[in-house]
């Protein structure tokens, strides 16, 4: 049955556009012009080959009776050099504009590339008019600059990068937890908790209130999440490593370059730990394994960050002691992590030391240059006495009764952590202000687009 739909379905969509190579044929059947992405081409050995691309003139160049292209696709930071002969008259050809292009890919004589595409045809899709264009042919504009508008900023080359480098860390991150056997758990976004209890919370109810018996949507007042973890918590009772990797918000009245309101946090539940180090060590190696694959998959995109955004960023062997002297004074002569919290500072969830009369809670936080604190995290109180007397004292034993549920049937010792996915690009790139390592910014008092 599922096959067979299949079946109908591919018969079902026939490609409807026909080639622009005058076969007749449609694109799908074409053999003449094979489409590619820029990526592609560029790595590509088979010189002499008829290709299609299409995408975003970043420079256009004339010389003698040759027009010289930089195009672009998104595909790779670096653009393909495409070649046409000045008698192909191409209209409203400008920086900017959107094209189709085919021709043959041949060997470049220059050192600058390896191939070029010779054009025999080029068509505009979509013009650009340079002078109202906010960004200009040849100017390295600031991430400042770009910011101001959203909706056009990827097409910029710093922030292209940025969104393959952060298509790429989300995927290292999600396989750092796949490769060590932690489950998804797709955890809520419309909650009632306030996980935090910092009282960070946007609240959730329709736009026209036709109930007035019932003021509320959910019955109960309902929020946008500020954190995972206490489902990923109910997942820990059933698996030993859980994780999740989604959006967060929080209403954080603040115009700081560390803060979004909306932003995303990986977290994770380990089970049966017992140790600040366990969870440590995963914090670790999660920052490590996913910054290692940033730098050998991204390493074109990373160079343009180390180079032009941040140079020095880029973590070697010598600058290493450097890196760990500014660490320690970033944060103010202490180790990295930071373990041991006074208890009454922390949520009801972290473990009690029970270290009187220091009185500390298992939580750790850990902190990174430039950006301060990157992973947040804690043991949790898995003893149901100790958890009913922390929750009663702040009036919250009623809401969290299924939380208390949780250790009283088959309670294990557990702890977690989340680490904020912007932070951590701030991090690795040495970007200043988070609100350019997300493609839609939302802070308070700015919500564009
Ligand atoms: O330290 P936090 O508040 O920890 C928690 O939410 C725990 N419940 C997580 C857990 O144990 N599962 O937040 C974790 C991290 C912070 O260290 C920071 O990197 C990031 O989330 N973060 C923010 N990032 C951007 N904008 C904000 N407003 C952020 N608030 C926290």
């Amino acid at each position: 049955m599922l096959i067979r739909a299949l079946t109908l379905f591919r018969r079902a969509v026939p490609a409807s556009r026909f080639c622009p190579c005058a076969t007749g044929r449609t694109q799908q059947y074409c053999t003449s012009a094979k489409n590619i992405s820029i990526r592609d081409a560029l790595t590509s050995l088979d010189t002499g080959s008829n290709i299609r691309i299409r995408g975003w003139v970043r420079s256009v160049r004339s010389q003698k009776n040759h027009l010289f292209l930089h195009v672009s696709d998104g595909s790779s930071l670096q653009p393909l050099q495409v070649i046409a002969n000045s008698d192909l008259n191409i209209r409203g050809l400008t920086f900017g504009c959107a094209v189709d292009i085919t021709g043959s890919l041949e060997k470049s004589p220059s050192q600058k590339q390896k191939v070029e595409l010779q054009a025999q045809r080029v068509e505009v899709v979509g013009e650009c008019d340079p002078v109202d264009f906010p960004f200009k042919i040849k100017e390295r504009h600031s991430l400042e600059y770009i910011r101001q508008f959203p909706h056009l900023r990827c097409r910029t080359n710093s922030f292209g990068s940025l969104l393959r480098i952060r298509s790429e860390a989300a995927a290292a991150i999600h396989s750092y937890f796949r490769d060590n056997g932690f489950v998804q758990i797709h955890t809520p976004i419309i909650t009632s908790n306030d996980c935090e209890g910092a009282g960070e919370l946007f609240q959730v109810e329709v736009s026209q209130l036709s109930d007035k018996e019932n003021p509320h949507f959910f019955s109960v007042p309902a929020y946008l999440t500020v954190s995972g973890q206490l489902h990923l918590e109910v997942m820990a009772g059933a698996f030993p490593a859980v994780y999740t990797f989604g959006p967060t918000f929080r209403a954080e009245n603040s115009q700081s370059r560390r803060h979004l309101a909306e932003f995303y946090m990986a977290e994770a539940e380990i089970s049966f730990i017992e140790s600040l180090e366990d969870l440590m060590k995963v914090m670790e190696d999660l920052f490590k394994t996913s910054t290692e694959h940033l730098l050998s998959q991204c390493a074109e995109d990373m160079g343009l960050f180390h180079k032009f955004i941040s140079p020095g960023q880029r973590w070697g062997c010598d600058l290493q002691t450097e890196h760990e002297k500014f660490l320690v004074k970033h944060c103010g002569n202490v180790p990295v992590f930071v373990t041991d919290y006074p208890y009454d500072l922390k949520p009801f969830y972290a473990r009690d030391n029970q270290d009187q009369p220091r009185h500390t809670a298992a939580a750790v936080d850990l902190l990174v240059p430039g950006v301060g604190e990157l992973c947040g995290g804690s043991l949790r109180e898995e003893r149901l006495e100790l958890l009913k007397t922390r929750l009663a004292r702040a009036g919250l034993e009623d809401t969290y009764a299924w939380y208390l549920q949780l250790r009283q049937f088959g309670s294990v010792p557990h702890g977690g952590f989340g680490m904020g996915f912007e932070r951590y690009l701030q991090c690795v790139l040495g970007v200043k202000n988070i609100k350019d390592t997300i493609p839609f910014a939302r802070s308070s008092r700015s919500c564009l687009l």
